[in-house]
């Protein structure tokens, strides 16, 4: 009787430790995957000086949200001129910030040739400045 009903109760007892310790090694290789993963997402931003990085990294993901990239590209021209071209041609300063951004939202032509950039009205000024921000520090 005795017997009995102590061989479950150890039996069990074994089961817990034994899942309970698999349990912690696995919550503790993924964790150290999570980490490794963000380290490896953050090498980018960490290429740029800490005080720039985060409005740059912003303005990088909102772009890349959007259909700039069906116009734009980084090194080269396509429909329109290349972010880096962009770069050249503009000091980045608040002024330059504030008229591109400006652009972007309302579209235009005439600063590169004669095809125009489609309107974004749905962007919000503030997001439309940090994208223009990653632009001019593209240099
Ligand atoms: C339909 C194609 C198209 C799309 C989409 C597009 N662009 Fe453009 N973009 C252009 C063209 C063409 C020009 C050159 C305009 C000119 O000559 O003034 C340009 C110019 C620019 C300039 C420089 C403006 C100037 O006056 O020098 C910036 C900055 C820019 N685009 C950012 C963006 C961003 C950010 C997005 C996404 C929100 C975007 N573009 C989406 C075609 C596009």
């Amino acid at each position: 009787m005795r017997k009995r009903f102590l061989a479950p109760f150890v039996l069990s007892a074994f089961f817990f430790a034994a899942c309970g310790g698999g349990q912690k090694s696995g919550e503790q290789a993924s964790s150290s995957n999570a980490t490794a993963g963000q380290e490896g997402g953050a090498v980018d931003t960490s290429m740029v000086s800490p005080g720039a990085n985060a409005p740059v990294a912003k303005g990088k993901t909102l772009i890349d949200d959007q259909d700039c990239k069906t116009c734009h590209k980084e090194d080269t021209k396509l429909v329109g001129p290349g972010y880096k071209e962009i770069a050249q041609k503009y000091e980045n300063n608040d002024k330059n910030v504030e008229t591109l951004a400006d652009k972007v939202i309302k579209g235009g032509s005439g600063n590169w040739g004669e095809v125009a950039m489609l309107p974004h009205p749905s962007l919000q000024k503030e997001d439309a400045k940090e994208m223009v921000k990653y632009i001019l520090s593209l240099k």
